[in-house]
């Protein structure tokens, strides 16, 4: 049985977490999940230091001792995850940011391949477009299958109409998010994917040592040899371009 986990930046059970609610009756219309929900509210999560012990030593050497490697785990155990958040001031929650600063060094070493990932945020009138464009490009830096989610307007009193744009919206996106989660087909990069990959392995192999964290890691996992972070055929012109990025990010490391 899939495995699909809810990380909810709303401090109260009401629009975010109805919208999620509907979003999990979707998904167990097409068969059954373990659905889990996580309230940020319920875990304790410093702010982060900005001491860079985790991207240049290990995560292992945060100084802070609260939940986040418990919520890590939710993900690390899940095939899918959701991020539902309202939109505070054209932005996620906080609660939520804090989670993905204090856990920003899984940017730098990305984990999340073939899990999927999707977004819901609501809000009363404007701004939301841009924080679901801004966490679908955190969840393709950290590894994930990304679904396009969705952005609902929860202004209350809700009318009838609103209710069923909701319902509508919410139902496309499970529904995107259900395909994602069941497909058995290996996602090739895309260019912009690509590029990023071989520009942060680049910078990470000619200005480290094995003396960070970044650079263990990436040699570890064969990333300095690799054509992606995971194996896939790229075809010609996509392994064309893999060769010129990393021409680039040389010529622009000698030249900084
Ligand atoms: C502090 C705060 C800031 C908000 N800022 C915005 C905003 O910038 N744009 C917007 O459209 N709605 C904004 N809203 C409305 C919420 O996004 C909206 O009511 C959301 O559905 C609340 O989710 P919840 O019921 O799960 O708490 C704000 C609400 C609060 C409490």
């Amino acid at each position: 049985m899939k495995k699909v986990t809810a990380f909810i930046g709303s401090q109260q059970k009401k629009a975010t977490y109805r919208a999620v609610q509907e979003f999990e009756r979707n998904l167990k219309s097409y068969e059954e999940i373990d659905f889990e929900y996580i309230f940020f509210k319920d875990y304790k999560l410093e702010y982060c230091k900005g001491c860079k012990l985790c991207f240049e030593k290990g995560e292992e050497n945060c100084p802070l001792k609260d939940d986040r490697n418990l919520l890590l785990n939710k993900i690390y155990e899940s095939d899918g995850v959701i991020f539902a958040t309202p939109n505070y001031a054209f932005q996620m929650a906080a609660i939520m940011k804090n989670f993905f600063d204090r856990t920003a060094f899984l940017l730098h070493r990305p984990r999340f391949f073939g899990k999927t990932y999707t977004v819901i945020v609501t809000e009363g009138i404007f701004g939301g477009a841009s924080i679901m464009k801004y966490l679908n490009s955190l969840g393709k830096n950290l590894g994930f299958r990304v679904t396009k989610g969705c952005c609902v307007k929860t202004l209350e009193p809700t009318t009838e109409l609103q209710q069923q744009k909701i319902t509508q919206e919410v139902k496309k996106a499970s529904s995107r998010f259900y395909k994602e989660l069941t497909s058995s087909t290996t996602p090739t990069p895309s260019l912009f994917g690509l590029m990023s990959f071989r520009m942060a392995r680049t910078s990470i192999k000619e200005l480290l040592d094995d003396s960070n964290m970044d650079y263990c890691y990436f040699k570890e996992s064969g990333w300095f040899e690799s054509d992606y972070y995971y194996n896939i055929s790229l075809g010609f012109v996509k392994k064309l371009a893999g060769g010129f990025f990393d021409f680039l990010a040389n010529q622009m490391i000698k030249h900084r």
